[in-house]
Formats: structure tokens, sequence, C-alpha cells
């Protein structure tokens, strides 16, 4: 075990935990913060990206216990983020979201990129998604989704 100390969606949190135990599982069982979700297991669809210290990560990937003194943003630490409910919007309206598992990574990628470069080419649009892997929409909507709200 060990004691960790991190901030997630701005709360801080102290926490005793397993060397083993995964950021996902911190994050969904311990937070109670489901919109991360579980699909591949081993950083390959995308569907577990959280945001930490400003860079998207697979939290399948991350160990809690590396996460001491970082902070951690969860799609529900976003609720209120004006730019992330226009996304939401946008991704029902334009066909971006079908079944939904893929849409939390995608969209906490979307945001970890907006972050950075509010007005991202097509390219790096594409670029920064490409981990993200989506079974449903053919991803052109989902870029469209976002180019929509970019357009705003
Ligand atoms: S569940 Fe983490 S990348 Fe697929
Ligand atoms: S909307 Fe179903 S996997 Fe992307």
């Amino acid at each position: 075990m060990s004691t960790i100390k991190v901030k997630v969606n701005g709360r801080i949190v102290d926490a005793e935990v397993n060397g083993n135990l995964r950021l996902l599982d911190f994050v969904r069982d311990k937070l109670n913060l489901t919109a991360t979700k579980e699909g591949c297991a081993v950083g390959e669809c995308g569907a577990c990206t959280v945001i930490m210290d400003g860079e998207p990560v697979c939290s399948c990937l991350v160990l809690a216990a590396q996460c001491d003194g970082s902070e951690i943003t969860t799609l529900e630490g976003l609720a209120e983020d004006k730019q992330m409910q226009d996304l939401q919007e946008a991704f029902v309206e334009q066909g971006g979201v079908q079944c939904g598992f893929c849409t939390p990574g995608v969209l906490m990628s979307t945001k970890a990129l907006l972050n950075k470069n509010p007005h991202p080419t097509d390219e790096v649009l594409k670029d920064a998604l490409e981990g993200n892997i989506c079974r449903c929409t053919g991803y052109q909507p989902i870029i469209n989704s976002i180019k929509a709200v970019l357009a705003k």
C-alpha cells in the first residue's frame, strides 16, 4: 500500500492504494467517477482517457500510486465547462456519438488538445484523436462535431 495525494476534478483526495491499482479503477471504483470507461485495458482503445497534469493519458496504463502529487481531470470535472457542454451537444447533433462507449475518452482527448491549441488544423485534430477507437461513427461525424464547435 502507498499513500497518495491527488487533485481530482479540483478536489484534493488523500488515499491509501494498492501498488497494482490502476488509475482507471481508482477513479471508477474508489471515487465513483464512472464516466471513464474500460475498453481494451491495454492502452489501445482510448475509452479510459483522462487528463493528467494537462496531458491525455490512458488510465488503464497508469497506476494510482504514480499519480501522487498530480492533477487528474475526468469528464465529470468538466460538467460545468461551457466548451465541453457545446461539444457534447454538437456530438449529439452531428452524430458524433452513437453507442457512446468511446465518447468520454474522445471528449477528454479533444479537450486536452483544445486546452493547448484552441484552433487545431484537421490534421492536428485527427492526430490528437488517433488513440481513440470508435466502432460506430466512422470518425468523420466526430471530427464534424468538434469543428462545429470550433466554428462558433
Ligand atoms: S481501456 Fe485503456 S486504452 Fe482501452
Ligand atoms: S460511438 Fe460507439 S464506439 Fe464510438
